[in-house]
């Protein structure tokens, strides 16, 4: 514990404290796990279910699922395809590519802090990381690999076996597979921004034009109306109109819940190390984060679903460049989650 600096130690005695509430649904990461994983300056503890508690060995295993493209049917994609972390683990296309240069019709969203989500997906269908990380292996116009299939392919390597036995005591699983992977994904975390270090007391740390867009983030803009908290998402579904201004437009988290009021909805995503991830919304439509904001500047697209929050902002020109400064500059993390692919057994 002697690394951590007096903000992360704030963090870690408030989770210790809030550890009674945590613990009675998951497990809270730092009661157990202290060395496993660090949280950057900014974030609060997060849960992992109580079976699924994280261990380095599970995480270097899930590491090398994530990259391993033997997990799609012709060898050719891995997680790491569409959620790269040179990428800002999302990759740079509207639409995510998968096995034989088949397209989804959603963009792929970043995995940074994808472990405070408790719904994942645009749309919120999956719960859970472990409930998430089966589906694109299968997923024909992803990897296209059946799970059972997978499950036979990795039990042929004798270094996975050989680590499922350590880590799960047990065979090459489905469950297993899936908890790895989530368990990995719990470590790509990004905080410790400028603008972290401003809330912490620190003045200098954002630029007087960062400084300026924060302010309009929080209050002209009403940005934060759904972008809150740590990981800058409320973590619920809004309609602001993306892809209305189209025939047939993708409608969200309705086609998940068949209640009016969901139509067009998506999840708000998180915005920490935003300025690596372009291009923007689920449908990739939006290319820079000049372009998002002029996007919000105009009220969003219309559409009788519009969320009650979407007005035009009548923001100047300076001021649209200001938001955008505070988001490259202001939530740009210290220690950007960079992974190097790992050696595979
Ligand atoms: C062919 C590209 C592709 C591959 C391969 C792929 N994904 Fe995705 N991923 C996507 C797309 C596109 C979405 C969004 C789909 C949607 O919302 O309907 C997504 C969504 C996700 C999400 C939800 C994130 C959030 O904020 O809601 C997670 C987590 C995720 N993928 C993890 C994985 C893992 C783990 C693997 C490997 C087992 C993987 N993905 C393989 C394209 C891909
Ligand atoms: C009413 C809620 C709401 C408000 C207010 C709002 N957002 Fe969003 N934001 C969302 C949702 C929902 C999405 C995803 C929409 C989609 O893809 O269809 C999104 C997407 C984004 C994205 C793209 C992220 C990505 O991974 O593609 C950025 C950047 C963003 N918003 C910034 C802002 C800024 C800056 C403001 C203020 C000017 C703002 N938002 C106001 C809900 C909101």
């Amino acid at each position: 514990m002697k690394k951590l600096s007096i903000h992360q130690l704030a963090f870690v005695i408030a989770g210790l404290v809030a550890g009674l509430v945590f613990v009675s649904e998951g497990t809270n990461l730092f009661a157990k796990e202290k060395q496993v994983v660090e949280l950057p300056l900014g974030l609060e503890p997060f849960k992992v279910p109580a079976d699924n508690p994280l261990t380095k060995a599970k995480i270097e295993l899930g590491k090398q699922l994530y990259f391993d493209k033997r997990l799609s049917s012709d060898n050719t994609v891995s997680c790491a395809s569409c959620h790269d972390p040179n990428k800002g683990w999302s990759n740079d296309e509207a639409f995510a590519t998968g096995v034989d240069g088949q397209m989804g019709g959603r963009s792929a969203p970043t995995i940074i802090n994808s472990a405070y989500f408790p719904l994942q997906f645009w749309d919120g269908r999956a719960k859970g990381l472990e409930g998430q990380a089966l589906g694109p292996i299968a997923n024909p116009i992803e990897m296209n690999l059946p799970i059972d299939k997978a499950v036979e392919k990795l039990s042929e390597i004798p270094g996975y076996r050989k680590q499922f036995k350590k880590v799960f005591k047990s065979d090459v699983t489905a469950d297993g597979i899936a908890k790895a992977i989530a368990s990995f994904e719990r470590t790509v975390l990004a905080g410790d921004a400028p603008y972290d270090r401003f809330k912490a007391g620190d003045e200098s740390a954002l630029s007087p034009a960062a400084k300026r867009g924060m302010d309009l983030f929080f209050n002209k803009a009403k940005c934060s109306a759904c972008h809150k908290g740590h990981s800058f998402t409320d973590l619920a579904f809004h309609n602001i109109g993306v892809g209305y201004d189209k025939d047939n437009p993708d409608l969200g988290r309705f086609a998940v819940t068949n209640q009016e009021g969901d139509r067009g909805r998506f999840k708000t995503p998180p915005l920490r190390d935003i300025h690596t991830s372009a291009p923007f919304m689920h449908d990739g439509s939006v290319k820079t984060l000049k372009e998002v904001v002029e996007f919000y500047n105009k009220g969003g697209i219309k559409n009788p679903q519009l969320d009650e929050e979407m007005k035009p902002l009548k923001l100047t020109e300076e001021e649209i460049a200001d938001i955008v400064i505070f988001m490259k500059e202001g939530l740009k993390s210290k220690d950007y989650p960079h992974v190097d692919p790992p050696e595979l057994p």
